[in-house]
């Protein structure tokens, strides 16, 4: 299809179809995640984010707009051509603090520092926007009470022997490894023993939709610069070091900065057609929008330059003092559908627990400055 012929889809407010019980099913999320970090509490002492718990790399960079964007695409953040302050956390799926070849989905949380404009109601007057991705296409749940299973036995998981863990994450990685070769990725294997990758070279996104100023689009980073396009796919060894990735990450930023190209891909229109028949849903977080009838497009570019990704005082801020979710964000990009509705309590309540239990005061930074080096 050429591009001239693409119709995008508007953002209008009845494009979400809340389901009447559904806040039953968000308090049951929120209950399960915050049993994961009581019992995660009771045994560091100390609360840590009930999923993606551990991070790897914690970096300052910009955020710079693409000049002379289309319309469709000048939107919210991108409505100008300018440049923004960020924070990035790579982080790794699980609630407990594994050892890093017990491998599994790799998270990437963004927040933009310095934003004005209005935001969605619980984030009222704050200086930022955040995108909170992971490193695949669609979300392992179609909606919330898909996802509340989900959760449900990771809870129970938790007791689980390390070992067993470990066991599982390294078998699974390896019988997938033998299914892709031909051409037969396991979905049930799929992230619990996701092949040990290189972090920097993968490409992250939202998932889930996201209102895109007059559009609705999903927004995802991927390598931009050669030196990180490099690391796609590239095989590492975990070994037996408890934080490798921390130290790949590391050895990368001691030496060279690196870019990722920041893309959306916005919504079709489909007139009359049902939301759960729609190539482009609002409320099927499991679907993957088909890159072939809307590819992804790029509407800035991140640059992070050489530093150190993981200093003491850093590291500590990030993880301690900053919450990243969804709804850290401009009514422009109010995030969309029933599995990011569903986000709302979840990390609201998970920063409250975090900020109560280790008595520490979270911040919203409007500038690098409050970021220590
Ligand atoms: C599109 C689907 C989702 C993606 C891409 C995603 C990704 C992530 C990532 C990357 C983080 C770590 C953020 C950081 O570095 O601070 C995170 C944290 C978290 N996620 Fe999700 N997640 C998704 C869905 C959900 C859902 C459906 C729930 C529950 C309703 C949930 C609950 C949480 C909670 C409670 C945290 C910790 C927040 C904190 O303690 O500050 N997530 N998620």
């Amino acid at each position: 299809m050429s591009t001239e012929t693409i119709k995008y889809r508007r953002y209008e407010q009845n494009v979400e179809q809340p389901a009447a019980d559904e806040q039953v099913v968000f308090d049951e999320l929120s209950r399960t995640m915050q049993h994961i970090t009581r019992t995660m509490a009771s045994r560091y002492r100390h609360a840590y984010r009930p999923v993606h718990a551990k991070s790897h790399g914690v970096l300052l960079g910009t955020l710079e707009v693409v000049p002379g964007l289309p319309e469709e695409l000048r939107q919210g953040l991108f409505a100008e051509a300018r440049s923004y302050p960020i924070v990035l956390r790579f982080s790794t799926n699980p609630g407990d603090m594994l050892a890093d070849n017990v491998s599994s989905p790799r998270g990437l949380a963004l927040k933009v520092l310095g934003v004005d404009g209005e935001k969605v109601p619980n984030h009222g007057g704050k200086p930022t926007q955040d995108f909170v991705c992971i490193n695949g296409s669609k979300f392992t749940a179609p909606d919330p009470a898909g996802f509340l299973k989900g959760i449900k036995q990771f809870d129970e998981s938790l007791t689980l022997p390390e070992g067993v863990k470990h066991a599982v994450s390294v078998g699974a990685r390896a019988a997938n490894a033998v299914l892709k070769a031909v051409h037969l990725p396991s979905a049930t294997l799929e992230g619990i023993g996701a092949a040990a990758v290189h972090p920097l070279g993968e490409s992250f996104s939202t998932i889930a939709p996201v209102r895109f100023g007059d559009y609705i689009a999903k927004v995802g980073f991927a390598p931009g610069s050669e030196n990180l396009k490099g690391l796609t796919g590239k095989s590492i060894d975990l070994g037996e070091d408890y934080n490798a990735l921390e130290l790949e990450i590391k050895k990368f930023f001691r030496h060279h900065g690196g870019t990722w190209d920041v893309k959306v891909q916005l919504a079709l229109d489909e007139p009359g057609v049902d939301d759960k028949d729609r190539d482009f849903p609002i409320e099927k977080a499991d679907k993957e929008w088909p890159e072939e009838k809307s590819p992804w497009q790029t509407v800035a570019r991140i640059v992070v330059p050489q530093q150190d990704s993981y200093s003491d005082t850093r590291q500590l801020f990030v993880d301690e003092q900053l919450s990243f979710s969804p709804w850290h964000a401009l009514v422009a990009h109010r995030p969309l559908g029933g599995i990011m509705r569903s986000r709302l309590k979840a990390y609201e309540e998970a920063r409250k627990y975090r900020a109560q239990r280790n008595a520490r005061e979270f911040v919203e930074p409007a500038s690098a400055d409050e970021v220590p080096a």
